[in-house]
């Protein structure tokens, strides 16, 4: 085991531990944001630089710190390593400039994004970004490509983080879809078209941080926030069979991978990826399929948690049926 200071919190790591993977074993505000890093798929991290922080010392033998800010995701730890993340002004400028730069080309359509509620990015300006907007370029535009019945790519919400390749790559038999071009006019290749013919293709849906991937069988039906996200699992011959679907009433509206509170797919007792496959994504939505176990916990942060949802659905409503008429006496008070 090795030693990490990282924002003052002393923290012992296995040798070979990213920074960032120590920071999640600790938990909490140590933890930088990651847009590409995604720790199922290999080869995933140092893309979007939004996990930058900073190393004020680089390890006990030799403490000088590392001239520029590194990728949290990528850089492993040393013994003796000091790290600074929400601690460093400096990585907060630096965060503050990736977000800007991200956003010079996705385009701020979140009340008409079904991601809303659910995006990283969202999160992330939210938590690291301006105020205001420098920049007054028009964004960038695609050809509209049609990937299918169940998948609906968006590509100017692409922010090129490269987890959906790495998801054809590592669950599919043969990935024939990449980034195509370099710079601004970079974009993930016209042969997604063909990944998607493989039972596994909607975890494309799940890894994609912001709404460039989004469900179909799902769009424009609800926001996020008015559903109940539960846990709920069937047998399944092609995967897992556990998923989190989400309900309102007896209905289901969608169903996905059961993600951790990084985002990430959960994994079972063995460590594997609870990914799922199309079957049990897109064509199970009658709740008569599913054992249902029970609410899911979500972040108190989250916005999806406004709707009280661990209350049984009856109790909510008698709730606010007891609720209306104090409302309604006060407006009438205020009014008289
Ligand atoms: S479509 Fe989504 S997952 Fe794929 S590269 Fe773009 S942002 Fe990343
Ligand atoms: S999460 Fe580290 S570079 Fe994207």
């Amino acid at each position: 085991m090795i030693k990490v200071t990282i924002d003052d919190t002393l923290i012992e790591v296995p040798e070979g531990t990213t920074i960032l993977q120590a920071a999640r074993m600790h938990g909490g505000d140590l933890v930088p944001p990651a847009m590409c890093f995604y720790s199922k798929l290999k080869g995933s991290g140092g893309k979007c630089r939004v996990c930058l922080v900073k190393v004020s010392a680089g390890s006990e033998k030799d403490p000088r710190p590392m001239p520029k800010l590194v990728a949290s995701c990528v850089t492993q730890v040393m013994d003796g390593m000091v790290v600074q993340n929400l601690t460093s002004p400096e990585v907060l400028e630096a965060r503050r400039g990736v977000v800007e730069f991200l956003l010079l080309n996705h385009p701020l359509d979140c009340p008409i994004c079904d991601q809303a509620g659910e995006c990283h990015l969202q999160d992330l300006g939210f938590e690291h970004g301006a105020v205001k907007t420098r920049y007054m370029e028009g964004r960038r535009v695609f050809n509209k490509i049609d990937i299918g019945p169940f998948i609906q790519l968006h590509m100017t919400r692409c922010i090129l983080c490269y987890r959906c390749t790495y998801v054809a790559d590592q669950l599919s038999p043969g990935r024939v879809h990449g980034i195509l071009y370099r710079g601004d006019v970079a974009e993930i290749s016209t042969y997604i078209e063909n990944s998607i013919d493989n039972e596994f293709s909607g975890n494309m849906i799940d890894v994609c941080p912001v709404g460039a991937l989004t469900d179909k069988t799902f769009r424009f039906m609800s926001r996020v926030w008015f559903l109940k996200p539960m846990d709920a699992h069937r047998n399944c011959t092609k995967c897992c069979g556990k998923v989190a679907a989400w309900m309102h009433d007896d209905k289901i509206y969608r169903i996905t991978s059961r993600k951790d509170k990084y985002g990430e797919v959960e994994s079972n007792e063995e460590g594997n990826p609870n990914w799922i496959c199309n079957e049990c994504r897109f064509d199970k939505k009658d709740k008569n399929d599913w054992v249902i176990e029970g609410p899911r916990a979500i972040d108190r942060h989250s916005v999806i948690n406004q709707n009280h949802f661990e209350a049984p659905y009856e109790s909510l409503l008698n709730n606010r049926r007891l609720a209306e008429p104090k409302i309604l006496l006060q407006n009438s008070e205020e009014t008289n």
